[in-house]
């Protein structure tokens, strides 16, 4: 069983021309950065975040392309610089180099890459932008063995600030917090807990009834929450897991509510804020049966059966 969830989650994973198409991409945009003329001077640090960075990016399909987030610390001043006028100073160098490859989004700068999507979140510097220089080096949590200074310093750090367009505000953000939890967590799972956010997001792809939320971070948070530290593979992190949720959160969903789950770095930060309730209901519901799957095939003896029972909760991929 062992071998066919290390099959199952190496398929899960972009694959190594996917990644080099991503590292080309993120490569080029920081380089083009750190030499544009008006920009670099602005520009403290760029730095990887995000399921690409935390090592639970999914092997993109039709309907979710990759995204590599970027992130750029700038040292332009909350006080004296609008959010309108801190995405605005990026787009001559979108033009430039990105023509008709770019767009806004709420609260980042898209790029659409033939085989990536860029996703440049600028933010302003907090004070120790000196520790975030080294962090330009650091690649996914899964590659870089040790843990990166800006990422050990982490809960000391204050947090970025990212320009809320939409409400016109700054708003703290703490991408390196998230990242030290994730490794952290998944050393304290003996290195299975990336392994266990990919299979749940695999599964939540899959499942034709599902709605669109919770996915992307807040689904990986919310396994987050309730995998259970010491477990000795991805197969019972699984079923643990989905136990927990379920048990966890059944009582509120039963009564029409969902949780509040605070962001870590930036805990007055609801990670849920825009999941819809009635979709964490179903998404709770669904979990029910998948626990229940998760656990039969978890407890069953007969390599052949069990290995079946995978392959109804997680899909064509699992031993295909
Ligand atoms: N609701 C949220 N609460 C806290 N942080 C968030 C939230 N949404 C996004 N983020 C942060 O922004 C990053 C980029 O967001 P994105 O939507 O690309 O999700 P992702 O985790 O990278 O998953 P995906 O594999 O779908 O890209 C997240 O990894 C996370 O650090
Ligand atoms: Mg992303």
């Amino acid at each position: 069983m062992t071998q066919a969830f290390t099959d199952f989650l190496a398929a899960t994973r972009p694959t190594p021309a996917q990644r080099d198409a991503a590292i080309a991409g993120h490569r080029g945009l920081r380089e083009r950065l750190q030499a544009d003329p008006d920009l670099s001077g602005r520009i403290v640090a760029t730095f990887l975040q995000g399921s690409y960075r935390r090592a639970t990016a999914l092997r993109p399909s039709e309907r979710e392309p990759l995204d590599v987030d970027v992130v750029v610390v700038t040292d332009l001043s909350r006080e004296r610089t609008t959010p309108e006028q801190a995405l605005r100073l990026f787009r001559p160098f979108l033009q430039r180099h990105y023509p008709n490859k770019w767009a806004t989004q709420g609260r980042s700068l898209g790029i659409e890459l033939s085989s990536v999507d860029l996703d440049l979140v600028v933010t302003s510097a907090p004070s120790r932008a000196d520790l975030l220089r080294v962090e330009e080096q650091a690649t996914a949590i899964d590659e870089d063995r040790s843990p990166s200074l800006a990422e050990l310093e982490a809960w000391r750090m204050e947090p970025l600030y990212v320009p809320n367009r939409e409400i016109s505000r700054w708003e703290p953000t703490h991408p390196l917090a998230q990242i030290a939890w994730t490794r952290a967590k998944n050393a304290k799972c003996n290195g299975h807990y990336v392994g266990v956010v990919r299979a749940i997001k695999w599964w939540r792809r899959i499942q034709p009834s599902l709605p669109k939320h919770p996915k992307s971070y807040p689904l990986e948070h919310l396994v987050g929450d309730c995998c259970p530290d010491g477990i000795r593979s991805v197969a019972e992190g699984l079923a643990r897991t989905f136990e927990v949720m379920v048990t966890r959160y059944e009582p509120a969903v039963m009564v029409g509510r969902r949780p509040v789950l605070p962001n870590h770095g930036v805990p007055q930060q609801d990670v849920l804020a825009r999941v819809p309730t009635d979709d964490f209901v179903v998404f709770i519901h669904a979990a029910t049966q998948a626990a229940k799957r998760a656990e039969e095939a978890l407890k069953e003896r007969d390599p052949g059966e069990s290995e079946r029972r995978w392959r109804e909760l997680l899909g064509g991929k699992f031993s295909s």
